[in-house]
């Protein structure tokens, strides 16, 4: 081996550890169990698991899908929110995986989601179809007995009062996630953004969960920041508080 090769190997051998490295962080997704006490939650939602699936970006991350099905069918959910970027900007609606996506859930539970901006830059009516023709309510709020969910795309609007929790992704987890400082950069190149992953509240206690999302969108790459797939569940103190 020539003097030149020995001193490339090294290179060589980092640079194929991190290509695996980021592969793996793409799908390896990560399961968060997030238990929410509040006090109008009500004893017959006690209990209550939601799946919250965001930012899938499909067909981009397609190898995602089965995955996610798979994944969020252990976790026995009884309702699934995904909160928008299901499908990346310009695809073709039949063969994204959006369908497959929406019917693999649908089989497992109740589905509710939302459009956002990558989605809506495709064929809309489509959208929709497919998402009602594979048993996804289309609805942005939730009445879980008067304990009130709202599926917000972008975090940014939490803390107004609308509702007891909000359901958010859109940050991607930031991206790169640094200890003790969290995610670095959000899609529309804010650093260090308020709200990146899990769950956040309100001195009023409104709360917030934020998914790092499924997939990913014009930046495909993540650093300590495992696609994410938190399950909330309801814990109801209604009667202790009274
Ligand atoms: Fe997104």
């Amino acid at each position: 081996m020539t003097k030149r090769l020995k001193r490339l190997l090294p290179c060589a051998c980092l640079l194929c550890a991190g290509i695996v490295y980021l592969m793996v962080q793409n799908r390896w997704i990560q399961v968060e169990e997030l238990a929410l006490a509040h006090a109008n939650i009500p004893a017959e939602y006690d209990g209550c698991r939601i799946a919250h699936i965001s930012d899938t970006h499909l067909p981009r991350n397609r190898a995602n899908v089965r995955k996610t099905i798979q994944l969020t069918k252990k976790l026995k959910p009884d309702l699934i929110v995904m909160t928008g970027d299901l499908v990346h900007s310009y695809s073709d609606m039949e063969s994204c995986g959006f369908a497959e996506l929406c019917a693999g859930l649908s089989e497992i539970a109740g589905v509710y989601a939302i459009k956002a901006k990558h989605d809506t830059w495709n064929d809309t009516e489509a959208w929709d179809q497919i998402a009602l023709d594979n048993g996804v309510i289309l609805s942005e709020r939730l009445d879980l007995g008067g304990f009130t969910v709202l599926l917000s795309h972008d975090p940014k609007y939490f803390g107004r009062g609308e509702a007891d929790l909000m359901l958010a992704g859109h940050i991607h987890g930031g991206q790169i996630r640094i200890p003790f400082l969290g995610g670095l950069l959000s899609p529309d190149l804010t650093f260090f953004p308020d709200y990146t992953s899990g769950l956040y509240e309100t001195p009023e206690g409104e709360l917030l969960v934020v998914s790092r999302g499924i997939g990913n969108s014009v930046i495909p790459i993540r650093v300590n920041n495992r696609p994410h797939l938190p399950v909330i569940i309801l814990k109801s103190i209604g009667e202790e508080q009274a």
